[in-house]
C-alpha cells in the first residue's frame, strides 16, 4: 500500500546524512490539518550526536508552531520494517500521544501500529 505520507518519507530518506552507518531513514509526520513535516537522520562524527529522522520531523513541526498530529510514516530500506528507536518513541509520545505509525520500505511493504503498542508504559507529564 502506498500513500502520499509514505511517499514523502521515502523521498526525504534520500536526504539522509548517514556517512557513518550508511543507514538512511526518512520520516513524514502528518498534522491534523493534513500538512506533512518531513525529516531524515543527521549523523555526526562523534556518533552520539546523531539525530534520528523521526525526531528531526517532530522538532521541525514543533518549531513551526504545530502541536497536533495524526500519524507518521517511517521509511528505511530493510525487509524487516524499521521501527522507531526508544528515544524517538518517547519524543513521539510527548508531542503526538498515541498516533498511528506506518513503517514502509522502497518495495512497497508497509505495517501499521499504534504508538501505545510499541511504547506501552510511557513516562509523561502525568507523573510530574
Ligand atoms: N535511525 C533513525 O533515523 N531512525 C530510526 O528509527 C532508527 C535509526 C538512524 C540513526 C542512525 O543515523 C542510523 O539510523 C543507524 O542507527
Amino acid at each position: 500500500m502506498t500513500s502520499s505520507l509514505s511517499a514523502a518519507a521515502l523521498a526525504v530518506r534520500r536526504n539522509a546524512f548517514a556517512p557513518y552507518s550508511h543507514f538512511q531513514v526518512g520520516a513524514a509526520l502528518e498534522d491534523t490539518e493534513g500538512r506533512i513535516h518531513t525529516g531524515c537522520n543527521v549523523e555526526n562524527a562523534t556518533y552520539g550526536l546523531t539525530v534520528c529522522a523521526e525526531r528531526v520531523a517532530v522538532f521541525k513541526a514543533i518549531s513551526e508552531g504545530v502541536r497536533q498530529f495524526r500519524r507518521i510514516a517511517i521509511a528505511a530500506d530493510t525487509d524487516t520494517l524499521t521501527p522507531p528507536c526508544g528515544a524517538c518513541r518517547q519524543i513521539l509520545w510527548e508531542f503526538c500521544g498515541n498516533i498511528e505509525i506506518m513503517l514502509v520500505n522502497p518495495r512497497g511493504q508497509t505495517e501499521t501500529y499504534q504508538l501505545k503498542d510499541l511504547f506501552p508504559k510511557p513516562f509523561d507529564v502525568s507523573y510530574l
